[in-house]
């Protein structure tokens, strides 16, 4: 039975108008002023807006990491997600060296399938270098993964050299892949970590200490000189510094293909929650994440590379531990604290509250980063990430005027804190449909079955 919308704003990366939609059969079947259906239902939309459902391209859903594993696993984190106005997310498929691709990624898909309450897609990530996963990427395209991560940091377990990057990028371009990379050098990572340790530094303040914006610089200058050599393509997750957000976007304006992404916590946290120097207070250990939170003038930064469209993406890395029974892991070594913080379910409030209502970045602009070009950028437009006829209907009914309080106790997130605690947010996701099936309603999740399929994902679509 078809569904009509009416009343609403929408609202897509370029427009903003008022009309009302039919969804039918999980697509945006029309668009247009005074619709009423004789045979259907109505859902009033005035003084609501209605956006495209928002993509998180950069998640860790039930990801091992050393002794152990994600509070949140695709349950949890898709039904946050989805509470939070998130109807896509890509998920890290993590490899482990030695390992094939192919398995590695019929590991992720027993953890997603039947498991998840939004739209999911996976990039692959790839840890070592031989023939067998060259070929492998192409059967990972072949199947709708067309992207692929790399990390220039955790130097035991997942980092990799200059020259697997660069054999990687020119396989990836020749069948039409993109990858992202976590820009961060391992072997300074792991000079300063040794030389802090030595000093009997232990606490997690140390982790500030360890990651400076040198280590980010480095990998990131070093990135976009292989990317330009392999002529290939390439994608920053979690870009958090200034002197980083001045190198990517000075290769950009001179022609060379890169993707910027940022998140909330690197626009609205800054280094002051790892206390004074020297602090050994082990609460820091909330903002134990990769690269760590930065100064003012970086979050300053990254607000002006948003405002000027220099960043393309805000995604979330959420990529949650406890903080009592998982970060405590590093209670008397901040080297074993896991890394990351949650995040997937508060994405578009705080960016709707501290990025479109201070004037910052405007609503075009917000739907732009948190969902369309993740959508063109991952493959995925114009099924995701617009509100056009034929398009999925995965729909946001957005409510302008709740106010509620972030905190640990009313987080649908499956951890025990948030390092947003305490902060005011303004608006709310009131309804949301995914493919036309309504899974939140007045702000509350009504749908019991995880209706999320996997995305077979198309290469990139601004890469060209
Ligand atoms: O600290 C972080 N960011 N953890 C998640 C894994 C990664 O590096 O993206
Ligand atoms: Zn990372
Ligand atoms: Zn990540």
């Amino acid at each position: 039975m078809p569904i009509v919308i009416k009343g609403g704003k929408i609202v897509t990366n370029a427009d903003i108008y008022c009309a009302d939609l039919v969804i039918e059969n999980g697509k945006i079947v029309s668009i247009g002023r005074n619709i009423s259906l004789e045979d259907g239902n109505e859902i009033d939309a005035t003084g609501r807006y209605i956006f495209p459902g928002a993509i998180d391209p950069h998640t860790h859903f039930d990801l091992e990491a050393g002794s152990t594993i994600t509070a949140d696993d695709f349950e949890s984190g898709t039904k946050a997600a989805v509470m939070g106005g998130t109807t896509t997310i890509v998920d890290f498929v993590n490899h482990v060296r030695g390992e094939r691709l192919r398995d590695a990624l019929n590991n992720w898909n027993r953890k997603a399938k039947g498991n998840a309450y939004c739209d999911y897609g996976f990039h692959m990530t790839i840890a070592e270098w031989n023939e067998d996963i060259s070929d492998e990427m192409k059967d990972m395209v072949e199947e709708g993964i067309p992207s692929f991560k790399m990390y220039m940091a955790y130097k035991k377990t997942l980092q990799v050299d200059d020259a697997t990057i660069l054999k990687a990028l020119r396989r990836s371009t020749e069948i039409g892949g993109l990858i992202a990379f976590h820009c961060e050098n391992g072997d300074m990572i792991d000079f300063l970590v040794e030389r802090e340790k030595r000093k009997g530094h232990f606490s997690p303040y140390y982790h500030l200490v360890t990651r400076p914006v040198e280590v980010e610089d480095e990998a990131i200058s070093r990135l976009l000189s292989l990317g330009k050599i392999a002529e290939a393509p390439v994608y920053i997750v979690h870009l958090s510094s200034k002197k980083g957000l001045e190198k990517a976007t000075r290769a950009k304006s001179e022609g060379q293909k890169v993707y910027i992404e940022t998140c909330p916590q690197y626009l609205l946290l800054d280094d002051s929650y790892y206390g004074e120097v020297g602090n050994d207070d082990f609460e820091a250990a909330k903002y134990v994440l990769s690269p760590p939170l930065r100064k003012k003038e970086d979050i300053d930064s990254l607000w002006n590379g948003l405002s000027n469209n220099y960043i393309d993406v805000i995604a979330t890395d959420h990529c949650s531990f406890n903080y009592n029974g998982q970060k405590s892991l590093g209670k008397e070594d901040f080297s074993k604290i896991p890394n990351g913080i949650p995040g997937v379910e508060h994405r578009l409030s705080l960016m709707y509250t501290y990025g479109v209502l201070t004037g910052k970045i405007s609503l075009n602009q917000m739907v732009a980063l948190t969902s369309t070009n993740a959508a063109k950028i991952y493959g995925m437009f114009p099924q995701k990430g617009t509100i056009s006829v034929g398009s999925d209907a995965d729909i946001v009914i957005w409510n302008p005027n709740l106010e509620t309080t972030i905190t640990a106790s009313n987080q649908n997130q499956n951890v025990d804190y948030t390092p947003y605690e305490g902060f005011k947010i303004v608006g709310g996701a009131e309804h949301v449909f995914l493919r036309g099936q309504q899974v939140v309603k007045n702000f509350k999740l009504v749908e019991e079955n995880p209706l999320g399929k996997f995305i077979r994902r198309h290469r990139c679509q601004l890469c060209k």
